[in-house]
């Protein structure tokens, strides 16, 4: 007997039908990718030492720049070497059993291995200095960070994000004294768009090209 279908048009059949399932596999992982980055948010992320900003930040005034060394003059914040933390634990709760790992990490010469709360995907470009050089304070997107006993996400980061205070972020601007501030107000209107004009702000059209984020 005859095949019904030629071999050729079973083979279409088939590639089809797995084509279709790796779109569908495709998009559930993107949508579970997407939905992850809502996910985290206000979620507090487990860290090998519960380190509290609520207390260094909040109860001890300590500066965000203390221990983030960069921000203001690198891409990235960085993040302290267990030398910072024992410039003062060295001494303060030396035996502490929760800072153990500190002085394990010390003797090993082993980083402590801080578990990411913000991770951009590789093909986005962001820069910390920029946006605190023009006056965009570290609460606007990492919110009261001196209000968390472990750090969360405040902010979805999601390219929309991104996008609706490129579109205009005059409204959003601290005088630069203030960018480390965690409870100064956003200035008044009228005093927005001196700031902005101060600020000498890119073009809108730059601010939102696709070639600024993803180069
Ligand atoms: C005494 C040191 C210290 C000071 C001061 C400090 N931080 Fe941190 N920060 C850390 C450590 C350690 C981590 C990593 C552990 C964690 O995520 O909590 C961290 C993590 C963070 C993160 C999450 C980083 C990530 O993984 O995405 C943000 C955001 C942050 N700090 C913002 C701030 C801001 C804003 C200030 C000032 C208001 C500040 N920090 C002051 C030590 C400090
Ligand atoms: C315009 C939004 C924005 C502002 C303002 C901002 N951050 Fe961030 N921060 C981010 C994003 C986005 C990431 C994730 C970066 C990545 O994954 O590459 C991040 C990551 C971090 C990290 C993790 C280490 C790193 O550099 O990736 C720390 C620490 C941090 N920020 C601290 C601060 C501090 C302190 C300030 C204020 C001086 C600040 N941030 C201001 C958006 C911002
Ligand atoms: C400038 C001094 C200073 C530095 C630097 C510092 N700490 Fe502290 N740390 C303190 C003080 C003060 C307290 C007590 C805080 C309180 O109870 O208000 C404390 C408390 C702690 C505690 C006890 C639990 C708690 O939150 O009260 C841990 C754990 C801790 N620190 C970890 C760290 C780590 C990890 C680093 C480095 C990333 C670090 N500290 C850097 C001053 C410092
Ligand atoms: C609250 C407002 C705000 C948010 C949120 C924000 N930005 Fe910005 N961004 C600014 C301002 C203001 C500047 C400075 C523009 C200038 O220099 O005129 C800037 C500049 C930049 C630049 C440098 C532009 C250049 O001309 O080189 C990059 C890159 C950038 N932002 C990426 C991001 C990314 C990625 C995110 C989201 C993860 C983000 N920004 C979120 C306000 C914001
Ligand atoms: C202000 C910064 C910024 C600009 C400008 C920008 N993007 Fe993005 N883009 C991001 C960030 C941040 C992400 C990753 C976060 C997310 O999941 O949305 C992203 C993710 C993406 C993705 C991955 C899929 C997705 O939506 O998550 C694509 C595709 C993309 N961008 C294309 C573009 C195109 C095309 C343009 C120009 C019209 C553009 N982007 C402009 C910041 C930016």
């Amino acid at each position: 007997m005859t095949a019904v279908f030629s071999r050729r048009a079973v083979l279409v059949v088939r590639l089809a039908v797995l084509a279709l399932l790796g779109l569908c596999v495709a998009t559930v992982l993107l949508f579970v990718w997407r939905a992850r980055a809502y996910e985290q948010l206000g979620e507090p992320i487990t860290q090998p030492i519960p380190f509290s900003h609520k207390h260094h930040v909040g109860d001890d005034g300590i500066d965000c720049r203390y221990c983030h060394t960069t921000v203001e003059t690198a891409a990235h914040a960085g993040l302290p070497s267990t030398a910072v933390c024992l410039g003062c634990h060295s001494q303060l709760f030396r035996d502490q059993p929760l800072l153990a790992l500190l002085h394990r990490s010390e003797a090993s010469h082993q980083p402590i291995a801080w578990q990411r709360v913000h991770v951009l995907p590789e093909f986005v470009y962001f820069n910390h200095g920029v946006h605190v050089a023009k006056g965009v304070a570290c609460v606007e997107c990492h919110g009261r960070v001196d209000q968390m006993p472990l750090a969360w996400r405040a902010r979805p980061l999601q390219m929309q994000w991104c996008l609706d205070c490129h579109r205009d972020p005059a409204a959003r601007l601290r005088p630069t004294s203030q960018a480390f501030s965690m409870d100064a107000p956003l200035p008044p209107p009228d005093q927005a768009g001196l700031l902005a004009r101060e600020a000498h702000l890119e073009s809108r059209r730059r601010m939102t090209d696709c070639s600024t984020c993803h180069r």
